[in-house]
């Protein structure tokens, strides 16, 4: 690489008026082969450009050779964390918020109570790498196996309801998922599944990385079928059968690797019934090590917005306060 060769050089020159000349020459010169690594490499030249002394700034110089030469990378994605400012576009905050849904390609928001593609989209970047498998028990419309195709990842996507495995087939027909990757979808019920035929499939026994978005219980009816987690009669049946359905994949989810729910609270006889917590706590008797809470803003729907002021009357006189939003909890297998 050309800039590679010449910020070595840079290192023979003991001046630092001279140093920072060839440094300006180089940031006038830069050849790259994307633009993304530009304008990394830009802001690389601009801060070194900006140091007081001779130390510093050959410090600054290796470090960036380091990130153009090298990768430094975790055990769980494809980050080069030498180049970790070139990530602007990964979310590391806990408060995440979105003004719109991304409809680009197949995405649509035609199955009610899908989630918003940026959601499986941050997960999949932050907890896997191209070609790792990820499981997705309650896969509705798709959504997770869209983005799981367009980031190289395989994906298998199980649904209780008949509905939902035609539409997810729709909306899957209009992605060009790469063929170096596997896209499997199974009409069945994750309580009781067995994954371990659809892995032999693919002569592999582990997932990478599982990604849970139930129904919050009964606030959505999607089936009628009696394990559908929407038709639990009580609460306590609902938590059982979340732990169920992480009890039946637990084995296949590879040491250290993750596990995402993403799951609202709901409101009943005027009372908060904070599901989210419940679930995680569930969760949590498996032995996972909890790595975050995150909490992300609930787009008003079309319908909450044409009764805005009705919910805020009600909020009023019920002395509640308006869902805004729910939960993405991140879970390690240690
Ligand atoms: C909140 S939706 C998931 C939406 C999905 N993330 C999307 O973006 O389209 C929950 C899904 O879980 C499914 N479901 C409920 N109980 C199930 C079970 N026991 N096994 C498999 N799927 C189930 C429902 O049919 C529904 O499609």
């Amino acid at each position: 690489m050309f800039i590679l060769d010449k910020l070595k050089q840079t290192l023979e020159i003991d001046d630092l008026i001279l140093l920072r000349k060839e440094i300006h020459n180089i940031s006038q010169n830069i050849i790259s082969d994307s633009a993304k690594d530009t304008v990394f490499i830009k802001s690389e030249l601009e801060q070194i450009l900006k140091t007081q002394t001779i130390e510093r700034t050959k410090y600054y110089i290796k470090r960036l050779i380091k990130a153009l030469s090298e990768e430094k990378k975790s055990r769980y994605n494809d980050l080069n964390l030498h180049r970790w400012k070139q990530y602007e576009h990964i979310i590391t905050d806990s408060l995440w918020v979105f003004e719109n849904r991304d409809t680009s390609g197949a995405h649509n928001a035609k199955y009610w109570g899908n989630f918003i593609p940026q959601i499986p989209n941050q997960l999949i970047q932050r907890y896997t790498k191209k070609g790792e498998t990820v499981l997705d028990p309650f896969v509705g419309s798709g959504t997770t196996l869209i983005e799981a195709g367009r980031l190289q990842r395989n994906s298998i996507g199980i649904d209780i309801s008949e509905e939902a495995i035609s539409l997810c087939i729709e909306n899957l027909s209009k992605e060009k998922i790469t063929n170096n990757v596997f896209t499997e979808l199974v009409n069945e019920d994750s309580l009781r599944f067995d994954l371990s035929k659809i892995l032999a499939k693919h002569s592999t026994k582990k997932v990478q990385f599982i990604i849970l978005h139930p129904p919050y219980w009964d606030i959505i009816k999607f089936s009628k079928r009696e394990s559908d987690l929407s038709n639990c009669k009580t609460l306590n049946d609902f938590l059982s059968s979340l732990e169920k359905c992480v009890a039946n994949f637990y084995d296949y989810l590879e040491k250290k690797r993750h596990l995402a729910l993403i799951i609202g609270d709901k409101y009943s006889k005027s009372e908060w019934i904070p599901l989210g917590f419940l679930s995680m706590q569930r969760i949590l008797k498996f032995g996972f090590r909890l790595k975050s809470i995150v909490v992300k803003n609930f787009e008003d729907t079309t319908a909450k917005r044409k009764q805005k002021e009705l919910w805020r009357y009600r909020s009023l006189a019920g002395g509640y306060y308006i869902f805004k939003h729910e939960y993405i909890f991140i879970f390690q297998k240690v």
